[in-house]
């Protein structure tokens, strides 16, 4: 059945899309309305054309699932063209969110109305692309240069009144009835006596050379700073610039080269997984199976970094919340940094003060644990220790009741042994926010033994409240990132120590696309986190393990990082400014005499090809132990939590578009050093044998 149907009222043709969930012009959608559009385009009784697509959105934009594969339909381009080119006036009547090729569908209409709370946008650049079916020639000449290269740059979505003040859309409706809407818009251009209005010829916003070329050079600037490692937002710039000063269908042809440009771009194809990756998230069994209950009142157990993080992300989604600290003085100064981060987003305007007092009335911080016995859910954010976390779940597990969902933010430990010691472990969870966590997206939901389908679908459910990105882990010391990251911390090290300079190893890092290098993050992380877990992890140390201790050695010293203002850097004021620590290099070389290593040399390539290794290693570890659900779980940890460039897919995506093979290859070449720490999972051995990759599991 095509998912394109028309019926004409009057004068006037309705064409109707139905393509759900978000109407995606597929090519059933770009046959049928090419067929629609010719048929009408016939009709002598028909003096206008409305589009509309009326369930949950106009159309939201080309299908996605499509690009990169060959497909024997006409392009959107076409369907454009032929919209902005037809006999008739056409009209498209807007709602919900058009986007990219809905967008562009739209600007070849000769007219636009759209529903009020509609928004529109060309996020084309969030997939590695660009606005492909003409709009980098249209939305400059219906809103002028600068804001058309501001909106297709960030891929931000519009609000309706804006667009509307900006020329995009001709009229904001007064209800949702799109089709409504559309008809007797309709009639009102005809009773006007206008006319059609094809946008390709509206050139009033395109004449002014001078501004034009402040938009574009602001524009490149900007592009420089924020997206240097991107390839489409230069792309789009250099569409818009050399368009302008072409005829409007040598444009479009100029167009089309670069979007098929972008579209061979690795960074399409990592992008365009990211975006699918994360819709992928929620697909898991307990959320099939299991219902949400509606937590309002949350407790939060420690007001230092994370548990004031927590609090405000838990406020700012309008939950009620009770902190818990040991003293008053404790509770003023967790107060004091929640009031101080509010009114820095009443400074920049994020937030009126009457916002700012509402959210701040939601807050109360206590020192009697017994306060929390009226909470729906408790999130205790306390020193990382086993002792410490069960006195306070034995605690909880006595004055809170049996439904509250009891929730522990630990970054490594065993929610399994802290789920012991209550009585209802069904309700038990792990909650591992990142910090700033008022700040940070990622959530890593850690499921117990035996946490209940409804607990796992509470949690979800509070996350999307949060505004978080939610991700299913099992139980394993540091769950998905924090594993991983000890594995790649431990194979920097090895490099470290044995000739490898620390700055030289963050460089490459941020060269390949991270937001910081590993030592970078430790520094901010702070170094002593991650001695507490090497100190409480020794015991359990094998004696043939290689052990490198110069992270120790800088822990001895007191540098920790960001806040000591010294550790693999210094730090004055801006803790952006990079100066290395001079120190730094003699510890390593005094540390590699004292093991009686001769340093060698060390390429950017070798530096990246274990750190990817090491990475890829454990993520395939933990898909063996169904830690995570599939390996997309995994990159969207990485690209969200720490820093991992989104345009690569996330780690297990940038092993699949290396090859398996390559990596395999280096794991067995590294294990010939060391094996204990090389020796390669078994499942990557499998997937590489039958030529499978880590899509295949997805
Ligand atoms: N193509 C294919 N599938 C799409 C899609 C698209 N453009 N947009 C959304 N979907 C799918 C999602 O994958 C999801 O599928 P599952 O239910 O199987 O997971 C489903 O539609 C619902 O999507 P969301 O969960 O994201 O729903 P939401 O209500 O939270 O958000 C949305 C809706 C704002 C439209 C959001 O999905 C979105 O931003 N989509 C992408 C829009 C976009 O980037 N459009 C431009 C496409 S590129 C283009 O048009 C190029 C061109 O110029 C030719």
């Amino acid at each position: 059945m095509t998912p394109v149907k028309y019926k004409i009222i009057d004068e006037i043709a309705v064409i109707e899309v139905s393509n759900p969930p978000v109407n995606a012009i597929s090519a059933d959608v770009r046959i049928g309305l090419l067929d629609a559009l010719e048929v009408l385009s016939l009709k002598d009784d028909v003096a206008a054309i409305v589009i509309t697509a009326p369930e949950r959105t106009f159309l939201a934009g080309a299908d996605i699932k499509e690009f990169g594969k060959k497909i024997d339909a006409p392009s959107l381009g076409q369907i454009c063209d032929k919209i902005e080119k037809m006999n008739k006036i056409t009209i498209a009547s807007l709602h919900g969110t058009p986007l990219g090729g809905g967008l562009e569908v739209a600007m070849s209409a000769h007219y636009r109305i759209a529903a009020p709370k509609t928004k529109v946008g060309l996020p084309e650049v969030l997939l590695g692309i660009l606005p492909g079916a003409g709009g980098t020639q249209r939305l400059p000449r219906l809103c002028g240069v600068s804001m058309a290269l501001d909106m297709m740059i960030t891929g931000k979505h519009v609000p309706i009144e804006e667009a509307f003040e900006n020329g995009i859309i001709d009229e904001i409706a007064i209800d949702d009835k799109t089709i409504e809407n559309g008809i007797s818009y309709a009639k009102k251009i005809i009773s006007q006596g206008l006319g059609r209005r094809p946008t390709s010829e509206i050139t009033n916003k395109i004449q002014n050379k001078k501004d034009i070329e402040e938009s574009i050079s602001s524009a490149k600037a900007t592009a420089l700073k924020k997206y240097k490692n991107l390839f489409s937002p230069h792309a789009i710039i250099k569409c818009v610039e050399e368009g302008l000063n072409l005829d409007f269908d040598n444009a479009i042809k100029n167009e089309r080269r670069l979007f098929n440009d972008c579209i061979e771009s690795p960074q399409r194809q990592g992008l365009i997984h990211s975006f699918f990756a994360e819709r992928a998230i929620n697909k898991i069994p307990e959320l099939q199976n299991g219902k949400s209950l509606e937590p309002k009142k949350i407790g939060v157990i420690g007001g230092g970094t994370m548990g004031t993080g927590i609090s405000m992300a838990a406020m700012n989604a309008g939950f009620e919340v009770v902190m818990i600290e040991q003293n008053q003085d404790a509770i003023d100064k967790a107060l004091k940094k929640i009031t101080s981060t509010y009114d820095r987003s009443v400074r920049l305007g994020r937030m009126n003060s009457q916002q700012q007092n509402e959210i701040m009335n939601l807050f109360s911080g206590k020192t009697d644990i017994s306060q929390l016995k009226d909470r729906d859910l408790v999130i205790e954010a306390v020193f990382e220790n086993m002792d410490v976390k069960k006195e306070v779940f034995i605690k909880l597990n006595q004055i809170c009741n049996q439904n509250c969902i009891l929730a522990s933010n630990t970054s490594y430990l065993d929610i399994n042994e802290i789920a012991k010691v209550v009585d209802n472990p069904l309700r038990v969870i792990g909650l591992h926010f990142f910090s700033p966590a008022n700040i940070m997206k990622l959530l890593e939901i850690v499921v117990a033994d035996e946490t209940s389908d409804d607990t796992v679908c509470t949690a979800f459910n509070l996350a999307k409240k949060m505004k978080k990105i939610p991700v299913r882990s099992g139980v394993c010391d540091g769950f998905i990132g924090n594993r991983i990251l000890s594995k790649y911390l431990v194979a920097t090290y090895h490099m470290v120590e044995d000739g490898a300079s620390p700055f030289h190893i963050d460089r490459v890092l941020r060269e390949f696309g991270c937001a910081m290098g590993v030592f970078q993050v430790i520094d901010l992380a702070g170094g002593d986190i991650g001695w507490a877990t090497r100190k409480r992890k020794a015991p359990f140390r094998h004696k043939d393990d290689r052990y490198v201790e110069i992270a120790d050695r800088v822990c001895e010293r007191g540098w920790f990082g960001q806040k000591t203002s010294k550790g693999y850097y210094l730090y004055g004021e801006d803790v952006a400014f990079l100066t290395p620590n001079p120190e730094i290099e003699v510890i390593c070389s005094d540390e590699r005499k004292r093991v009686g290593i001769m340093p060698r040399e060390f390429s950017d390539q070798e530096i990246l090809d274990r750190y990817i290794a090491a990475m890829v290693f454990e993520g395939t570890k933990i898909l063996q132990e169904k830690i995570a659900l599939r390996p997309s779980d995994i990159d969207v940890v990485y690209t969200n939590g720490y820093g991992f460039p989104r345009w690569r897919g996330g780690p297990m995506k940038y092993a699949d578009m290396i090859g398996l093979d390559k990596i395999l290859d280096n794991i067995n070449k590294f294990a010939k050093e060391d094996p204990r720490f090389w020796s390669p999972p078994l499942l990557l051995e499998e997937l590489v044998k039958n030529n499978q990759n880590f899509d295949s599991l997805n």
